[in-house]
């Protein structure tokens, strides 16, 4: 736990790396990157006021009812009236523009983004070279089905293959694709179990994890322990403490466990972080006792926590991986890679999916992988994280900061999380609270110094407002 790890190398590294500084002229707080034409209000952001400036009575009334689960920001309108189904707390906000770091909201008012839209948009919003592809792509071709090649998914599973085994000559995969989080995990269970058919069909994961909200990954979801709300679910789902080795030696030892699941950082608890040499351990009593090992990289994957995947930090290569939301920087895609020998498990018919590898969301990933190879995108969150600790770590309000790269935690005093990420949005910058004294932040890579630091100046002086000493 504690302080982001950096085990890659970036002796020399400023952050005047991250890219372009904005345009003459944009550089000061209350300007905007996003074109003119499309700001049809004041686009004077609310990130210059000053802490002085910001009366108390902007301090957010509005986390009355909010959700005590995920994602507080995640929203949808729920309003009776509404055509879309009660999922998620009505929006205090409708985005109607993303350029880069900035979002721009249907008033006309400008934000920071440091939440990416739950680690998704890593490259920032319209990366233009994934925006090429997409267009690109879309004017020759959109979908075919999986009954015919396309041209581009075997290259997508080649470069995630690539990236999950970087660095280990010898090792190598298969990938199987689809369109979300959920379903690469849904994918990664029906292996395990094809695998250990018939004697071995037990998972085990960790409580407050989370791995999607099908019936499958929902049983797999320590965070739904206890619930009834779906039962009965799918049965064969154990849960151990996380970042207990004890625990999972004991629980491995049932010769009808088939696969451990498990986040390398626990995103949606809060970002929580193990013991450095908890996934090596963990690789290593897996093999003693003959189980899968599953690393959930859904949010932690593809760079930002200063490796392609986090299970990297610790040197070892589990046996099945999932991603999905970075990877297609905002096109919904997903993937579970497995080793070829476990792989090998499944034949035609056992899994599939209408959308998965289809020839656009591949092309906006392969584009997205392309940019972060070039621009060193784990290089980039390692130097973010260092930037956030430095502002933070010491900062009025703040107890603690974790994570590793740019997925971070800042952990506050008190328990007013949603508070503070309710009046940081009317300062200017988005960021979420996965938990009551947790924000989470995951600024995109591509973020510029200025950025980085107007965003953490606003984040600063909204803890220190909502949590701070004299709050
Ligand atoms: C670790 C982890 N696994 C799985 C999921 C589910 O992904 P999706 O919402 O794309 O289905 C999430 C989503 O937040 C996640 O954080």
């Amino acid at each position: 736990m504690g302080e982001p790890t950096e085990s890659r190398s970036t002796a020399g590294e400023s952050m005047s790396d991250y890219g372009p500084v904005p345009p003459a002229g944009s550089s000061t707080a209350g300007k905007s990157t996003v074109s003119k034409s499309t700001v049809s209000k004041s686009t004077v952001s609310k990130s210059t006021v000053s802490k002085s400036t910001v009366s108390k009575s902007t301090v957010s009334k509005s986390t009355e009812g909010e959700q005590a689960g995920i994602s507080a920001l995640s929203g949808a309108p729920g309003e009776s009236g509404s055509a879309l189904m009660n999922t998620y707390f009505p929006p205090r906000i409708t985005f109607v523009e993303g350029e880069g770091t900035y979002l721009l909201d249907s008033e006309g008012k400008r934000y920071i983004d440091f939440f990416s839209g739950i680690a998704v948009t890593s490259l920032g919003h319209s990366h233009p070279v994934v925006t090429e592809a997409i267009s690109c792509q879309a004017s020759k071709l959109m979908h075919v089905s999986n009954i015919f090649g396309n041209g581009l998914r075997d290259d997508l599973a080649a470069e995630i293959n690539k990236l999950v085994c970087a660095g280990r000559s010898g090792s190598a995969g298969q990938v199987f694709l689809c369109n979300s989080g959920a379903e690469a995990n849904e994918c990664a269970i029906k292996l395990s179990r094809k695998w250990g058919n018939p004697a071995r069909f037990r998972i085990i994961s960790t409580q407050g994890s989370f791995h999607g909200r099908t019936l499958a990954t929902w049983a797999a979801t320590g965070k739904s322990a206890g619930s009834l709300s779906f039962a009965p679910l799918p049965g064969g789902f154990d849960f151990i403490p996380y970042n207990d080795i004890p625990a999972l030696e004991h629980a491995l030892a049932s010769p009808d466990v088939a696969a451990f699941l498990v986040e390398p950082i626990q995103g949606e608890n809060g970002i929580v972080v193990p013991d450095d040499g908890y996934l090596h351990a963990a690789r290593e009593i897996c093999d003693r006792y003959g189980v899968l090992l599953i690393a959930d990289e859904v949010q932690t994957g593809i760079a930002k926590t200063g490796e392609w995947f986090a299970f990297q930090h610790d040197g070892i290569l589990p046996d099945i991986v999932t991603v999905a939301k970075a990877l297609g920087n905002g096109m919904p895609v997903g993937a579970c890679w497995a080793s070829r020998e476990v792989a090998s498990s499944f034949v035609p018919g056992d899994h599939g999916s209408t959308f998965g590898g289809q020839p656009l969301a591949c092309a906006a990933a392969l584009a997205t992988l392309d940019v972060m190879q070039d621009i060193d995108a784990p290089a980039r969150a390692i130097a973010i994280g260092r930037a956030v600790n430095a502002m933070l770590e010491d900062a009025d309000g703040v107890s603690s900061v974790r994570g590793r790269g740019a997925l971070l935690g800042i952990v506050l005093e008190r328990d007013c999380a949603k508070q503070v990420a309710e009046t940081a949005l009317d300062w200017g910058l988005v960021v979420n609270s996965p938990r009551g004294d947790v924000l989470r932040i995951a600024p995109p890579l591509t973020i510029n110094e200025l950025d980085l630091q107007q965003g953490l100046e606003i984040l600063a002086g909204t803890i220190s407002r909502v949590a701070g000493h004299e709050a």
